[in-house]
């Protein structure tokens, strides 16, 4: 069984993670999407809204499991026999950071990397644009899957 994990904060999930999610499902038996807490990084939804919003819009992928974890990246590939982490890159600016942290990864377990190019309409997308332009008013709706951007529209009315 080959086996990936496409880690992430999802808060909220954007069009670019659905396409990175797509494309892994298409490459491996198992793809399991783990939200993460990302330390530096305050969030908006909770990790069970994450979860409920990445069910959701991932309902169509039948190799797809979603799941979440707190702890190191690594414990949980090992916990669960997974090979290999996707990442989506979109940009130079990205790189550094995710060669760091798959570096260190694989240094740490063994586990790889595999850097997945996003496609070029999503390569400026990201959660938290996203936020602060729906804040503000800006119209986010093309850069969201519709159940992700009826639930931001929903929690920033609050
Ligand atoms: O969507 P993000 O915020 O860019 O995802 C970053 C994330 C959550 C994947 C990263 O911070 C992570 O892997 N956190 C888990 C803790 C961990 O393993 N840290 C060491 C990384 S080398």
């Amino acid at each position: 069984m080959r086996r990936a994990v496409c880690p992430g904060s999802y808060d909220p999930p954007t069009n670019g993670h659905l396409d990175i999610l797509e494309r892994a499902s298409g490459l491996f038996d198992e793809v399991c999407v783990a939200v993460l807490i990302n330390k530096s990084k305050q969030g908006l939804f909770a990790v069970e809204e994450r979860m409920e919003m990445l069910r959701e819009i991932s309902a169509h992928l039948g190799n797809v499991r979603i799941d979440s974890w707190h702890g190191l990246l690594v414990d949980y590939c090992r916990q669960h026999d997974i090979q290999a982490i996707v990442k989506g890159l979109r940009a130079i600016s990205d790189f550094d950071y995710e060669l760091q942290m798959a570096q260190m990864n694989q240094q740490l377990s063994g586990v790889e990397t595999l850097f997945m190019p996003t496609k070029p309409p999503n390569s400026f997308l990201s959660s938290s644009l996203v936020k602060e332009v729906a804040t503000y008013g800006g119209d986010v709706a093309h850069l969201l899957p519709e159940p992700v951007h009826k639930r931001l529209v929903r929690r920033l009315s609050q």
